[in-house]
């Protein structure tokens, strides 16, 4: 579960997000769509307690990110849209120092079958200078979900990734959250956004325009009109052109 009340993230004199407010209840995607600078990625560096809020309050699985933020990051994984790793540690490696980190007891169990789901198996031993970009994405992916969080974050996590890995990415996002996970995830991708998401929220310049599910979003813009979809949407909510 997500509970964001009241967000607000201030850089200086400038507020990247104001007064943002939703849930994501266990077994919802929710994605979070807007033009670029919009407060996609301020908001869920926010969330993720990576940078702090300047106002309002985050509950992560129950946790309040402020007061108790060990028991809130235990309960997440945050994928930036930027994903570091360690030059000098194998894909093994990484594993077993993440699993660590997170006191994941036997991660052996684990790691083996998110290698091979994330088809790294080949790569075990390889320094992540010798991975393509998406290998390292995936790499930086199975660090992630060593720990079973259920609070996920995605910042972008379909770009870069060749179209199977992006079916194998949606197929894993879809199932975490019908294994009980909370997610968010940010994409500029709508027409995948509209197979994977139960909900979508709309950021402009900070300000929420709108959220709900898929549906109830499309019908707020329809104008009247059937199937309209995410991406006439989003054009009409964000003022992208106007026609
Ligand atoms: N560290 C920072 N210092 C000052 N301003 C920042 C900082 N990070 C982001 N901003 C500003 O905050 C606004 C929101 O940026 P953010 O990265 O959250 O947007 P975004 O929705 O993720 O965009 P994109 O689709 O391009 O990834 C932008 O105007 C950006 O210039
Ligand atoms: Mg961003």
């Amino acid at each position: 579960m997500i509970e964001v009340e009241a967000l607000t993230k201030r850089y200086g004199a400038f507020t990247a997000v104001r007064n943002l407010s939703f849930s994501v209840r266990p077994g919802e995607v929710l994605g979070l769509v807007g033009p670029n600078g919009a407060g996609k990625t301020s908001t869920l560096r926010c969330l993720s307690g990576v940078i702090p809020a300047s106002a309002g309050s985050i509950r992560i699985a129950g946790h309040d990110l402020a007061a108790d933020p060990v028991a809130a990051k235990r309960a997440l994984a945050f994928f930036p849209d930027e994903p570091r790793l360690f030059e000098y540690l194998t894909v093994r490696q990484h594993l077993a120092f993440v699993a660590r980190i997170y006191g994941v007891a036997r991660y052996e169990e684990l790691a083996r079958p998110l290698l091979e789901e994330l088809e790294l198996v080949e790569k075990a031993d390889v320094l992540p200078g010798e991975l393509s970009r998406g290998m390292k994405q995936k790499l930086v992916i199975a660090c992630g979900l060593l720990h079973s969080p259920s609070v996920i974050f995605f910042d972008e996590p379909l770009t870069g990734l060749d179209p199977l890995g992006i079916r194998r990415m949606k197929d894993s996002i879809m199932r975490r959250a019908r294994d009980g996970a909370s997610i968010v995830l940010s994409s500029h991708l709508l027409h995948l956004l509209e197979e994977i998401c139960t909900h979508v929220l709309i950021l402009k310049k900070g300000d929420k325009v709108a959220d709900g599910t898929i549906a109830e979003v499309a019908a707020q813009f329809s104008n009247g009109e059937a199937g309209v979809n995410l991406e006439e949407v989003f054009i009409r909510a964000t003022g992208g052109s106007e026609t």
